[in-house]
């Protein structure tokens, strides 16, 4: 016995010693005492906060540079006046569109999030930043939530492994990120205030699980406090996430900034674990050094945020004023990314034989999104780019010389009122005319062609921050315009350009091919065409659940979603205390359907969705064979035959879903806990091995406040959709 305690002490502190000497955040530690303790209040509580719109102070006394930041998550922002959200109108700043949260998420590839990191990683060394404000990685509780295209995915899992990629390419090229938003920011309605009510397993199981295993598996150096709150706490002064789970249980060293205006006290927010107030200073300025002086907040607390945000510092290398904004942003090198990132995402749903197009001589092209560029757009998230390849322009790149396209755009967005303005009085009535007249045109581009492709779906007006969509139908009439050309070419082919599910029940049924392609970037046109020509075949797998209308999901079917505002809070709060008046306002967003959040919902209830979470065609039929699992120390080996008895090489996502019959909580049917991308060439056999650890069938004991692993019987799933899982065995914990 005292042998065994001996070794786990010698492994703990082994351990603890491995953890300070690889990460490097804690490289400079006995520098970083020496500094704090030469430094005044004020200097100490000036790098607390904003010092321009997207950074925040160094010691200048020092030498010491200021912090950087560039939002996006799939793009460097266009720089800024320092002081406002005015664009400085550059032309260096034209950066790669990197395809968006859910688009990578398709990819389910690890080592393509690493290359998309690293991508985004340059362009912001390029740019002058120290910190990129990404990956957005929240889980996708709604279909319809504004920022569901910017997250990654509706399984912690499947999130956590994407994020962890991305962190470790950017910050492999010496590029912090800022893991957004912590936590619970589903929603984009009364983001600024709503609450989150929430059960403590599905707050650990589904919605930390992301962020632990990026901040545990790949270091992250940044975490962007949500809106929101938790659990009735602002996230922004929430000592339990912040520093009781973030820093303590998960053992985080980088900087915690908060959201842009998500700051809601001076003593809350300082002693609850924010480091730095995003943008200006109105909380973590003056009124903190005050606070220092009276007591109220400990110099201890000062000297931990300021070690935070010089762990950062000193791991980043500052790029030099004068080599920052030399060169453009966007560069060849990056472009190539984004076109393998877009070429595996793109998910086919549907095929009754038209894809690949082959012989094919008129090709008519119909619908708004075939010439819209996403590049803009969703506030924050918007990206100003060099340029961007359009699914017509792809096409006329890939079927040059081979086919004749006819284009019609068929539809255009309905007219929109800017804030606190009206329509004019016959805008609707002219809006109609040239619908008519725009349907017309497409129904006379579709007659005769021997093919359609219908590029609709979204945009990133209908999808973006700021706002839910209260419908997943296809806006501006999609729906009516491709029953019309259904009534006069049938060989229609659907291409969804979303970000976030919509309604395809008037689509798929008229639709002999379905493609959903995403928001999907710079290079995204020519990935659409290189898929639909079948240069590649398609591998992208469904990062979410597309249900058969939003009634089915969760939140919707259990009607804790949308939410009303409750009181809206006192007059006199709200006009005295206006900067704040989100204090005033109420309202709690119900986690009712608790763990059970996509793919968990449907298949545990069984309500069959449209298409399941990791569903996706290939051009090639995959055969799954010889699966064999068991126990090794602490993993479960997974490994089976996948075949390619195609034509054509092709990726496949082998997923692995794991069940525990015996549990003596409840559980859904199975939950995703191993996947792998694997390359297989045309009629090969190639065997594939998943090593999934056992902590990874953990469950969160509410009695306990721990994490559990049950002894007893895994059944093991696997196949290539959360829907489709041919091979079945088990093993014993
Ligand atoms: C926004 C977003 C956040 C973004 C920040 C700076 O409101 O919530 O994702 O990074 O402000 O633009």
């Amino acid at each position: 016995m005292r042998k065994t305690i001996f070794l786990l002490a010698a492994l703990f502190i082994g351990g603890a010693a491995y953890a300070q000497q690889t990460n490097p955040l804690l490289q400079h530690e006995a520098e970083i005492t020496e500094i704090i303790k030469s430094m005044t209040l004020e200097e100490k509580v000036n790098m607390l906060h904003g010092k321009n719109m997207f950074s925040s102070a160094g010691i200048e006394r020092l030498g010491i540079a200021d912090m950087e930041y560039a939002d996006g998550p799939f793009g460097i922002r266009e720089e800024m006046e320092p002081h406002s959200w005015a664009p400085l109108g550059w032309e260096t700043d034209r950066a790669t569109f990197f395809p968006t949260g859910s688009a990578l998420a398709a990819t389910w590839s690890p080592e393509i999030a690493y290359e998309y990191g690293k991508g985004m990683a340059i362009e912001a060394k390029l740019r002058g930043k120290d910190m990129i404000l990404g990956p957005a990685m929240n889980i996708q509780r709604l279909p319809t939530g504004g920022r569901t295209y910017e997250y990654l995915s509706e399984d912690p899992i499947l999130s956590g492994e994407l994020a962890v990629g991305y962190t470790l390419g950017s910050q492999d090229m010496n590029e912090a990120v800022c893991l957004k938003h912590f936590a619970v920011n589903s929603q984009e309605n009364m983001r600024g205030f709503i609450n989150a009510q929430i059960s403590e397993r599905a707050l650990r199981e589904i919605y930390l699980t992301p962020f632990e295993m990026a901040v545990k598996k790949a270091n992250a150096m940044g975490v962007m406090a949500a809106y929101n709150k938790v659990w009735g706490t602002w996230c922004s002064e929430n000592f339990l996430l912040q520093n009781t789970i973030l820093r303590n249980e998960w053992g985080f060293k980088g900087l915690i900034i908060s959201d842009w205006g998500g700051t809601h006290s001076t003593i809350g927010a300082a002693v609850g674990g924010l480091d730095v107030e995003m943008p200006g200073h109105t909380y973590m300025g003056e009124a903190l050094a005050d606070s220092v002086r009276s007591g109220a907040v400990p110099m201890e607390v000062i000297d931990s945020h300021v070690r935070n945000i010089l762990r950062v510092r000193f791991a980043i290398t500052p790029v030099p004023k004068d080599v920052a904004n030399t060169k453009v942003t966007s560069q060849p090198e990056t472009q190539a990314i984004a076109y393998k990132v877009a070429s595996k995402s793109i998910v086919l749903l549907k095929n009754d034989g038209l894809l690949p197009l082959k012989n094919v001589k008129t090709v008519a092209v119909i619908g708004d999104n075939a010439t819209r560029t996403m590049g803009l757009g969703g506030v924050g998230a918007g990206v100003k780019t060099l340029y961007e390849v359009t699914p017509l322009e792809g096409l006329q790149n890939a079927l040059k010389g081979k086919a004749k396209i006819r284009y019609a755009r068929g539809y255009e967005p309905a007219p929109q009122a800017r804030w606190g303005q009206q329509l004019p009085a016959n805008a609707m009535e002219e809006y109609a005319k040239r619908m008519e007249k725009l349907k017309k045109e497409a129904l006379k581009a579709a007659k005769g062609a021997d093919v359609v492709l219908f590029i609709g779906g979204d945009n990133r007006e209908v999808e973006t921050e700021g706002s839910d969509r209260t419908t997943i139908q296809l806006p501006f009439q999609q729906d009516e315009l491709l029953k019309a050309i259904a009534e006069v070419n049938p060989n229609i082919v659907a291409v969804m350009v979303a970000g976030a599910p919509v309604d395809l029940r008037t689509v798929n049924p008229i639709a002999k091919g379905l493609v959903y392609s995403w928001f999907n970037g710079t290079e995204g046109g020519n990935a659409l065409a290189d898929v639909l020509t079948g240069k590649i075949s398609p591998s992208g797998k469904l990062p979410f659940t597309l249900p058969v209308k939003l009634e089915d999901s969760p939140a919707y079917a259990l009607g804790v979603y949308p939410q009303t505002e409750q009181g809206g809070g006192d007059v006199f709060v709200n006009l005295v205390n206006n900067r704040d008046r989100q204090a005033a306002r109420r309202a709690d967003a119900e986690y009712s359907e608790g763990i059970f959040v996509g793919y968990r919902w449907y298949t545990t209830k069984n309500v069959k969705p449209m298409y399941a979470f990791g569903y996706g065609l290939s051009y090639v039929p995959f055969q799954y064979a010889n699966l064999n699992a068991s126990v090794e120390d602490e993993t479960i080996e997974v490994t089976f035959d996948l075949s390619n008895r195609g034509q054509q090489e092709a990726d496949e996502v082998a997923q692995v879903y794991i069940a525990r019959p015996d549990s003596k909580v409840e559980r859904p049917k199975y939950e995703l806990k191993g996947f792998k991308r694997v390359a297989v060439q045309a009629g090969q056999t190639t065997k594939v091995t998943i090593s999934i650890p056992k902590e990874q069938l953990r469950h969160w004991n509410e009695f306990q406040h721990a994490w559990n692993v049950e002894k007893g019987k895994a059944v093991i799933y696997v196949g290539g959709s959360s829907d489709n899982l041919p091979l079945q065995t088990s093993v014993e914990l």
